[in-house]
């Protein structure tokens, strides 16, 4: 059966593109969503994205997910750091989440090498600009079982 992904985005990362981008590079988060779309339906898998500045709103579309997604690829943002919330919300939830980030957050400043999050998570991508969301839908549809196309 089509597996089905949701691709959260948290906070600030809607300003993708203009948001310091010699940290986060240059691309949009509109051009992210297509090109995770893109390689989702490569796997013939589907996407859903969304976005949210809010904490407790996230935790809505991890709560709603559980109705309909197989996986899903969360960058948290600055609530990777911070979050109790969301991890309770990622461990209620029991759908495997890949959390990505972007930047490198081991190699940034202190208060970011800490995720409250990647130990309810079935693993971390981070440091590949946006192709840490490519990484992200390989790992979770591989963890689901979705093999890749052969010529
Ligand atoms: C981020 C890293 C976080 O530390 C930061 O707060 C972000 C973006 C990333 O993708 O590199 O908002 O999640």
């Amino acid at each position: 059966m089509t597996k089905r992904i949701l691709l959260l985005h948290g906070p600030n990362l809607n300003l993708l593109g203009t948001r310091e981008p010699e940290v986060y590079g240059s691309v949009t988060l509109e051009q992210i969503n297509q090109w995770a779309a893109a390689r989702a339906r490569w796997h013939k898998a589907e996407l859903r994205a969304e976005q949210s500045n809010h904490e407790g709103a996230l935790i809505d579309i991890l709560h709603v997910a559980r109705n309909w997604a197989d996986g899903i690829v969360f960058n948290p943002g600055a609530y990777t750091h911070t979050s109790v919330a969301l991890r309770d919300a990622i461990s209620a939830i029991s759908i495997p989440v890949v959390e990505v980030h972007l930047s490198n957050i081991h190699a940034r400043e202190p208060f970011r090498h800490t995720s409250l999050l990647a130990p309810v998570c079935i693993g971390q991508i981070a440091g590949f600009g946006w192709r840490s969301y490519i990484l992200g839908i390989d790992a979770v549809l591989g963890y689901l079982g979705v093999l890749p196309l052969t010529e």
